[in-house]
């Protein structure tokens, strides 16, 4: 059975689903996914382009050194970007183009945000701004990165930087993207740049992170931005047997490590106690790694925010009992070994349900996505949600007439926009999806290897070719309605 007609298969996955008129039909990327130049007009480099040399760390030893030559390609890329009828798209400012440390901030960097910001004004696609989607300067790295406390000061500096040059014309700002990935995926299971496996220190790169999502939505919010937030990346743990304390337990515990430790402070203005009773063991330079949490940082955290972004791609079965019938754990995914400190236990698992898998191995769950939109509308405040990301890789390659059919990622939006749309209709407030991903792109860790693109990039010649789920989704956007 294909992946399409298993979806397809599903009896939720059916009838004709009308979105509101203003929903907004958008497409994401990201600066060092897709930008490549990445010594050009005074950019510094990032703990990607660091991390991508170390022999290992990513497959093929790819890097984003030329990408998709996007800074070079711009204006065709907005143009297609049109074409395919984005009614917003969601880009990220490369940190190191920027202002890399306390020095001067570099305007021939900001220049090309201001053309971009521009040549999409002008055709009719709204700006979503990202400030930060993983690419710190390795000069900050060099001085702890986000284990050292003085980043989430520059993170404002940076924001503030950008914020004078395109505050006029970017109506939504968004502060991090997955701070899971970027502290705990980087300092504490080494699968992302920076590459360190130090246990804690995770949990104080995750700290300073959210310090910076609310230093600079303060600083923000005082220079007139009215419409901040950030993307967290959650997920749905649904423990094997409900009955089995274990089992429970261990969901619980990846629920307080993924959802949680970044929900409650924004949203509560407290670390959740349970994640605390497990972590607190952890020592951090000699001390409980929560001495790093001053008088005063959970106040900034809970700065209260106008959107939320969220990305998602799929929930887990979770065991607490050692299992061999496991699904991929992906780059979204907490390594169990590596983070068994935060875990609690190695023998925390993901096992399969024998539901279908994209290419990254992740299991197709629309209704893990139905479940964390009424999540979030019953425990936390009513606030404007928009899906920042979900998509799929599939290995997706030109016919012999050069087309490119992915039926299997068509299958895969219409049932995880079914998920959204039955949202909307229980009255959970979700105004906008962003397709991940505008074109295939360098893929973290997997390289160019997973392909996540509307539109097929050939890397060689950089040719962009539209797939079918691309024009499918332009019809979408057209005319707001997934047919029966
Ligand atoms: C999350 C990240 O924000 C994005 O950079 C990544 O490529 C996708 N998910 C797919 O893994």
């Amino acid at each position: 059975m294909t992946v399409q007609s298993k979806i397809l298969s599903d009896p939720v996955a059916t009838g004709e689903a009308r979105f509101p008129s203003d929903f907004v039909w958008g497409m994401a990327t990201a600066s060092y996914q897709i930008e490549g130049a990445v010594a050009e007009d005074g950019r510094t480099p990032s703990i990607w382009d660091t991390f991508s040399r170390v022999p290992g760390a990513v497959l093929g030893g790819d890097t984003g050194e030329v990408a998709c030559d996007h800074y070079h390609r711009m204006p065709a890329d907005v143009d297609l970007l049109a074409e395919l009828g984005a009614t917003s798209y969601r880009f990220s400012v490369a940190w190191p183009r920027v202002r890399p440390d306390a020095g001067p901030v570099n305007a021939a960097g900001l220049a090309f945000y201001d053309r971009l910001v521009d040549e999409l004004l002008a055709h009719g696609i709204a700006p979503w701004l990202t400030l930060y989607h993983w690419d710190l300067p390795q000069v900050l790295e060099d001085e702890g990165g986000w284990t050292n406390r003085d980043t989430a000061f520059r993170f404002v500096e940076c924001a503030t930087a950008v914020h004078d040059v395109l505050g006029d014309r970017v109506p939504t700002w968004t502060t991090l993207n997955e701070p899971f990935c970027s502290s705990l995926l980087g300092y504490a299971a080494g699968h992302h740049a920076p590459g360190r496996q130090e246990g804690a220190a995770g949990l104080v790169a995750a700290h300073h992170l959210l310090l910076a999502h609310g230093l600079a939505t303060q600083e923000l919010r005082s220079r007139g931005a009215d419409r901040l937030g950030l993307s967290l990346n959650l997920t749905v743990p649904d423990p094997s047997d409900p009955q089995d304390p274990e089992d429970v337990d261990a969901a619980r515990r990846i629920d307080a490590l993924h959802n949680r430790l970044f929900l409650d402070p924004i949203f509560r203005g407290a670390y959740p106690v349970d994640l605390l009773e497990d972590t607190a063991h952890l020592p951090w330079q000699h001390a409980p790694w929560t001495d790093v949490v001053r008088d005063g940082d959970l106040a900034a955290i809970s700065t209260p925010i106008d959107v939320l972004g969220v990305n998602y791609y799929h929930g887990n079965e979770v065991s607490g009992h050692p299992r061999t019938d496991v699904v991929g754990v992906g780059s979204d995914q907490p390594d169990r070994v590596a983070l068994s400190p935060f875990v609690g236990s190695e023998h925390v698992t993901f096992p399969s349900r024998g539901l279908p898998v994209t290419d990254m191995g992740w299991e197709i769950q629309p209704d893990g996505l139905h479940r964390l939109l009424r999540r979030l509308h019953d425990d936390y405040p009513h606030l404007p949600i928009y899906l920042t990301e979900t998509g799929a890789a599939f290995a997706d390659q030109p016919d012999e007439q050069g087309a490119v059919h992915d039926p299997d990622r068509i299958a895969f939006l219409d049932s995880y926009l079914r998920a959204v749309h039955r949202a909307v209709e229980e009255g959970v407030d979700v105004r906008g999806f962003f397709q991940w991903s505008f074109m295939d792109n360098f893929e973290w860790a997997f390289g160019y290897a997973k392909r996540f693109g509307l539109v097929h990039v050939d890397y060689a010649t950089q040719r962009r070719t539209p797939k079918s789920s691309a024009r499918w989704y332009a019809d979408l956007s057209r005319t707001g309605v997934l047919p029966s």
